[in-house]
């Protein structure tokens, strides 16, 4: 797989992509923090060798790179999911080349159902911790070049990031919530008895993304800082009928606030 990720690596280094200091993934309804990117590359995952391609509407699949908030960072507008078909090595693998290409922090978003009775639609949560029912990316042989077998998980989500971003939401005026991700597959979303079982084991929100994105960047020690938008409430009294477009439409909502966050976050990271 090392050779893999040298050899994507090289080739967005010939395409102009050089020494990035961030690596941002952009989730559902999230894309629009490109337009605050001065983009100077940008490439569809088509183009890129051993790249997936994202199959989802929202997505737009492209990988971008510029300079925000006064860093150069690559940003990826769309992600890859299990429930796309990929395996857990498709899924991560983008994040893999961003740590080849020389990314010093991960930043990443998604879009969220709440299940915290306290959360409302549209709603930014600073995700803290995570609870993965997916598959881990890390099963099979461990390459010991790239990380350890048996990674820490004890500090998942940076908590100088965390702390600075808080800091950073307060001064915009921007509320802020704090808490759990919880990962499944997808893509169906949840039954009421499942939104129900994930709060009662300790999630705050629940989405088909970013855990595996997490587990592979702590594998190869970079410090990650996530953040999920609130589009729907599998809370009791509170659950409607949800599809891929109410989604987008509410993280749309907030994508503004998220982006503002992550631009002055980036630039003091
Ligand atoms: N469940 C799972 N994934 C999601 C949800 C949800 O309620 N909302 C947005 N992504």
């Amino acid at each position: 797989m090392l050779e893999k990720i040298i050899k994507t690596a090289e080739f967005l280094n010939s395409k102009g992509i050089i020494d990035p200091e961030a690596g941002i993934v952009l989730g559902t309804g999230l894309g629009g923090l490109t337009t605050e990117i001065d983009i100077q590359v940008e490439i569809p995952y088509k183009d890129i060798p051993e790249f997936p391609l994202s199959t989802v509407q929202g997505h737009a699949g492209k990988l971008i790179y510029g300079d925000f908030g006064g860093r150069k960072v690559v940003a990826m507008k769309g992600r890859f999911h299990y429930y796309e078909g990929y395996g857990s090595e498709q899924v991560t693998f983008p994040i893999r080349v961003m740590k080849e290409l020389g990314i010093r922090a991960l930043f990443l978003s998604n879009a969220a159902g709440g299940v915290n009775p306290e959360f409302r639609i549209g709603d930014i949560m600073i995700i803290e911790d995570h609870i993965c029912l997916v598959d881990n990316p890390l099963i099979g042989p461990n390459d010991d070049r790239i990380g350890p077998r048996f990674p820490d998980m004890s500090v998942p989500y940076d908590r100088k990031l965390i702390e600075k971003a808080k800091n950073i939401a307060a001064g915009l005026g921007i509320p802020v919530t704090r808490g759990v991700y919880l990962s499944t597959t997808g893509p169906t979303f949840e039954t009421p008895a499942e939104y129900r079982f994930f709060r009662i084991i300790g999630a705050d929100a629940v989405g088909m993304s970013t855990v595996p994105e997490v587990i592979t960047a702590r594998h190869i020690n970079i410090p990650v800082f996530a953040v999920s938008i609130i589009t729907d409430l599998g809370v009791e009294g509170k659950i409607e009928y949800t599809t891929h477009e109410s989604v987008q439409a509410a993280a749309e909502h907030s994508e503004e606030k998220m982006t503002r966050i992550m631009k002055e976050l980036i630039a003091e990271m």
